[in-house]
This record gives C-alpha cells, sequence and structure tokens, in this order.
C-alpha cells in the first residue's frame, strides 16, 4: 500500500511583531536625542539597520574584504560569491525570474537614470513622448526631463485632492506618441499606493513599456515584478533596511540585452582592443567599475531579515500605524492631511496652520522625534497642493504606537509655542 500525503491548507492569523524583539535587533534606537528618547520617523528618507545588516558589512571589511569577479586567490571568491548571492537574494525578493535580471545601482536615482541614458536614448525619437504622474520624486522627473533635451516630450498625468491618480486622465494621455511610462509605486510625499498593475495593464494593450520607481514600496510590502509584469523596477537598499549606496534595477532580460552599456570601464565588458570592444553579458554590462560589495552583501542581509520577519507581516504593522496615526493626527485642530488617498503606505504629510514646516520640524527634533519637512524632493507635488512644504512622519517595522502619541504631543508643543 503507498503512503498517502495530505497536504492540508491551514487558514492562518498573521502574527503580530514581537515590537520588543524588533527594537532590539536596531541599536540606533536606543539614544536620547536633545534628552529625549528618540523617536525616528524619517523611514521614507532612510531607514535603520539592523544588527545582522551591521554584522555582515563588518564581516565582509573584516574577514573577506577583497575585488570580484577578477582574482583567483580564496578571498576574491569569497567576496564574489557573497556578492553573487545577494543579487540571487534580490532577484527572490522581487521574485524576477533570473539574478541576472538584476543590476546592482547605486540607488533608485541611478536605476532610473540607467534606464534614461540607455533605453531612453536608444528607444526615444524626436516627437516620441514620456509619461509620468504628478506625484513623482524629482528622481522620476528629472532624468526624463534630461532625455527630452533630445526632442522627447514629458507628459503628465494629475493627481485629484486626495493626492490619487486619476486613471481617466491617465489612459487618455497613453497616446501612440507615448513610448515609456514611469510611475512611483508609492509616493514618497503622499504616501499614495499608485494601482501600478492596472497602468502597466494599460500601457502594456498599447505595447508601451513600464518603470516602477519602487523606492517607497519595498521597504514596505511584497513586490512581484512578475506578477506585476513591469518591464523595469527600481528600489534603494537603504529604505530596505540595508546600506546607502546600493540599490537595485530590475529589467527584463530582453530589453536589458538590447540596451547600450551605461559606464564603460572593468567588469563589464567581454574584451577590449584600440579598435573594438566587446561587451559583457547582462547584468555586468551594465556594472562598470568595482562595485559597492559590501553594499550588496549589506542588502542581501537585509533582505535576509525582512523575509523572515516577513514582508506581509512588516506591512500589517505599518498599515495599524498608519490607520492609528491618522485618527490621532486628524484630531489635532489646525493640522491638514496632505495626502488622503483610499490606498496610503505608512507616511503622513502634513501642515499645521500658520506654521512653516521647518519650525515645526525644529521644535520636534528638540523632542526627540525625527521627521522630514520640505518638498521632499517632490516640488511639483507641493506645487499641486499650493503648499511650500510639509511636515512627514514615516513609519517602518520597529515604530510603535507609543511614538506616535509622542509625534502628537510634539506637534501640541509646536502649536503651544506659536499660539
Ligand atoms: N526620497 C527620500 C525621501 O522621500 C530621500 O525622503
Amino acid at each position: 500500500m503507498g503512503i498517502e500525503t495530505i497536504t492540508r491548507a491551514e487558514p492562518r492569523e498573521l502574527a503580530a511583531l514581537d515590537l520588543p524583539r524588533v527594537r532590539d535587533d536596531f541599536p540606533i534606537l536606543f539614544q536620547k536625542v536633545h534628552g529625549k528618547p528618540l523617536v525616528y520617523l524619517d523611514n521614507a528618507a532612510t531607514s535603520q539597520k539592523p544588527r545582522a545588516v551591521l554584522e555582515a558589512l563588518q564581516h565582509f571589511y573584516t574577514a573577506d574584504c577583497s575585488n570580484i569577479h577578477r582574482g583567483v586567490h580564496l578571498l576574491s571568491e569569497r567576496a564574489t560569491a557573497a556578492y553573487e548571492a545577494a543579487r540571487e537574494k534580490v532577484r527572490e525578493f522581487i521574485n524576477a525570474g533570473e539574478s541576472r535580471e538584476i543590476v546592482f545601482v547605486r540607488g533608485t536615482t541611478e536605476a532610473i537614470n540607467l534606464v534614461a541614458y540607455t533605453f531612453g536614448r536608444q528607444q526615444l525619437q524626436p516627437g516620441d513622448e514620456i509619461l509620468i504622474t504628478a506625484m513623482e520624486h524629482h528622481s522620476n522627473i528629472v532624468p526624463w526631463q534630461i532625455l527630452c533635451e533630445t526632442g522627447a516630450k514629458l507628459r503628465v498625468a494629475p493627481i485629484n485632492d486626495a493626492g490619487e491618480l486619476l486613471l481617466d486622465d491617465f489612459e487618455k494621455l497613453l497616446t501612440g506618441r507615448v513610448k515609456l511610462v514611469c510611475v512611483a509605486h508609492v509616493s514618497n510625499a503622499l504616501g499614495t499606493v499608485n494601482p501600478v498593475r492596472q497602468i502597466i495593464r494599460m500601457s502594456h494593450s498599447r505595447g508601451i513599456p513600464v518603470l516602477v520607481d519602487g523606492a517607497q514600496a519595498a521597504p514596505h510590502m511584497k513586490v512581484d515584478v512578475r506578477d506585476l509584469d513591469c518591464d523595469f523596477y527600481a528600489f534603494s537598499g537603504h529604505k530596505v533596511y540595508g546600506p546607502t549606496g546600493i540599490g537595485a534595477l530590475y529589467g527584463k532580460a530582453a530589453l536589458l540585452e538590447a540596451m547600450p552599456p551605461f559606464h564603460g570601464g572593468g567588469d563589464m565588458i567581454r574584451s577590449v582592443t584600440f579598435e573594438k570592444t566587446l561587451y559583457n553579458s547582462i547584468p555586468y554590462k551594465f556594472e562598470g567599475g568595482t562595485p559597492h560589495i559590501a553594499g550588496a552583501i549589506g542588502l542581501g542581509a537585509a533582505i535576509d531579515y525582512v523575509s523572515r520577519i516577513g514582508m506581509d507581516r512588516i506591512a500589517a504593522h505599518e498599515h495599524d500605524l498608519l490607520t492609528y496615526g491618522t485618527q490621532v493626527l486628524a484630531r489635532i485642530s489646525g493640522l491638514r492631511l496632505i495626502g488622503t488617498a483610499r490606498q496610503k503606505a505608512g507616511v503622513i504629510s502634513f501642515i499645521l496652520e500658520g506654521i512653516h514646516p521647518h519650525d515645526a520640524g525644529t521644535i520636534l527634533d528638540q523632542e526627540g522625534i525625527a521627521v522630514r519637512t520640505g518638498h521632499h524632493c517632490a516640488q511639483p507635488v507641493m506645487e499641486r497642493f499650493s503648499i511650500p512644504a510639509t511636515t512627514r512622519a514615516s513609519f517602518a517595522l520597529y515604530n510603535t504606537r507609543e511614538e506616535i502619541d509622542a509625534l502628537a504631543a510634539g506637534i501640541e508643543k509646536v502649536k503651544g509655542i506659536f499660539a
């Protein structure tokens, strides 16, 4: 008689984060700022690093430090293996099909510039259009403006007063002239989660490729580039609890293969003579020069860390913080939320009547509370809402409801000073 294996899918409740334990992984959180316990709510700018990432960096520099793809010696082999293992971790993290579709870059900005300077210059002719949205970060505006100096045109799909993309207007702008759509997965200034799947479907049905700026999405939700079917996806390591100066560009293999290189130099070549250079295969064709080896390894450790906790659990926790924070802040008189989309990630931008955000941020800092104030590298968003700047609280997996209470108390203090 054969052995019968029964696999039963048990309905599984998402267990809550063990917050004290999570916080314990981030040594930087246990300090005082101006004599007050640090409340770090500037995670959209950069998130803090868990011990596992700090240890991976320390290990690389103390045990394996060497250049990659170059030496036959053991240290170089170990460094190469760790760097390529990190690439595989990124692949798995965003569910790309192949690790050669992952290009290590300095961050989202460099990833978008890479696509603009290679794919953009190769594909776009004068009169062609690039379609973006009115909620883009400067990194998803300026590279396209630079590209447009060659004759292409930048078109902008509008947003409503809640900070949501007007999909009908977006669709109307998807004319035969559009050769590329570039859209933020999550707005850094408003927190809006864009319906990227739908945007991609609409664009692809007209044969238009789509680049997704995932800088503010990758730290907060499960990203699946194959399910989205995006053509390019960019994110930064330092917002996903990894080191600064490292990030990843995902590109479909066929697109990356057809694109010219970005930076010429060592490692991106197969052979060089003064007459002719043959380029390396992807992704190495785009990784000229010694890359940020330690950064990639640190990013790999960060991905291991968040994967152990689970992106779904992180998303659920941050959603709770967003809901709680929105309720608490909405009760404060004179406070106006900027960005009230139905689908939002853990970002709360606001202005206080009669108080400049920089003043609010400075007083909050005196209370130990770190927020970002300013235009958030999204000046057109500020213009859309006719404001010069906002104060922005942005959440990460280690934030707590108590920290939101501290923010609310800090805001009352700001108001008291300006009353
Ligand atoms: N783009 C980052 C932010 O939104 C730096 O703060």
